[in-house]
């Protein structure tokens, strides 16, 4: 994949965590292809990180390979000393490692709440704040976190996903505001399901349905929007999150709304009739239930739906 473009950066040093596979080494390779020596981080997959290495070196970029787990404020603080010691600066800083550990709060272990947030959350603090005050002293800097959809939303049986998440974008932001006079942007991108070893077993048929697209993305097209974030064509952009839910709401609802004017096409009369109306209220529960629409938007129906079409009035009626 050539990516080279006005906007590539040569000379610049860039750092991914977690760039042993999926979103990381798509990233990784994107900036490498873009001109950046790229630091390629991994815990525990130092094959997986090879492969990526060997992605990039194929591709015509340079990198290097860096074990250390983001979750140990020691080890990252060594980590970027060594980069500095090498390099004498990093450009770019993409904090990407994250994990899942799924389950309904009710029955979650400790130790998976623990986990979660001590790499989604604890480690953007254990690898960011060396980095920051390095960039701080060249005043240059651009950092992206990979946040996602589930800590906009919120998702069941991911509390402690969600919450880690939620808490990034928060960081994000203050961050943002710290640095911008610094000519340090800091942003999120927050993909929503994206083809990846952390997807799979999901089921397919439950995620499309919620996809505008009604397709998964690709970890090409989150590096994609990683890349225009950390090139210098960003500069006046920080403390923004790149995101699809809203995208993915707003597609839904319209898709809704659609199916309830036309259930209203087909059940409006000009005369009220009491059995057609709970028909039709059966239907709108049964369009609730399936699209798992907030309590809200379920009573906006109700009001669409029951608008007189010649008076406006709306019609009030026993939920
Ligand atoms: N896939 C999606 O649909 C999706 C959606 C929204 C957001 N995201 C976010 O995107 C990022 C990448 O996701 P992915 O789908 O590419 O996940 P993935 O395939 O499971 O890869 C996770 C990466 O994180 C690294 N990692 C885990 N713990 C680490 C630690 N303690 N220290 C350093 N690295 C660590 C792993 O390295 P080792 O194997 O070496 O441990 C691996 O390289 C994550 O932050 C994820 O939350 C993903």
């Amino acid at each position: 994949m050539n990516t080279k473009s006005p906007d590539s950066f040569s000379n610049q040093v860039a750092l991914v965590t977690g760039a042993s596979r999926g979103i990381g080494r798509a990233i990784a390779m994107e900036l490498a292809a873009r001109g950046c020596f790229v630091y390629v981080n991994y815990h525990s997959s130092k094959e997986g990180a090879k492969s990526t290495l060997a992605a990039i070196e194929q591709a015509g970029g340079q990198g290097k390979i860096l074990a250390f787990t983001v979750t140990n404020p020691k080890d990252s603080d060594q980590a970027v000393a060594d980069i500095l010691q090498e390099k004498g600066k990093i450009d770019i800083l993409v904090n990407n490692a994250g994990i899942t550990k799924d389950g309904l709060l009710i029955r979650m272990k400790e130790e998976y709440w623990h986990n979660v947030l001590d790499v989604n959350l604890n480690g953007f603090f254990n690898v960011t704040k060396p980095v920051v005050k390095s960039m701080l002293s060249k005043r240059y800097g651009r950092i992206v976190n990979i946040t996602s959809t589930s800590g906009q939303a919120g998702q069941a049986g991911q509390v402690n996903y969600s919450a880690s998440k939620s808490g990034l974008i928060g960081a994000t932001k203050a961050l943002a505001k710290e640095m911008a006079a610094r000519n340090i942007t800091v942003n999120a991108v927050a993909p929503g399901f994206i083809e990846s070893e952390m997807t799979q077993g999901l089921s397919q048929d439950a995620i499309l349905s919620m996809i505008p697209a009604r397709r998964m993305g690709t970890c090409q097209e989150v590096a994609q929007a990683v890349g225009f974030l950390c090139s210098p064509l960003s500069a006046y952009i920080t403390g923004q999150v790149i995101d699809t839910q809203i995208l993915s709401l707003l597609a839904r609802r319209r898709d809704e709304v659609a199916k309830v004017v036309s259930l209203k096409k087909t059940y409006q009369m000009p005369v009220f009739h009491p059995v057609r109306e709970a028909e039709l209220i059966a239907n709108v529960r049964n369009l609730a239930a399936r699209f798992n629409m907030e309590p809200d938007f379920i009573e906006k129906l109700y009001r669409i739906i029951l608008q007189d079409s010649r008076t406006g009035q709306t019609r009030q009626v026993k939920k």
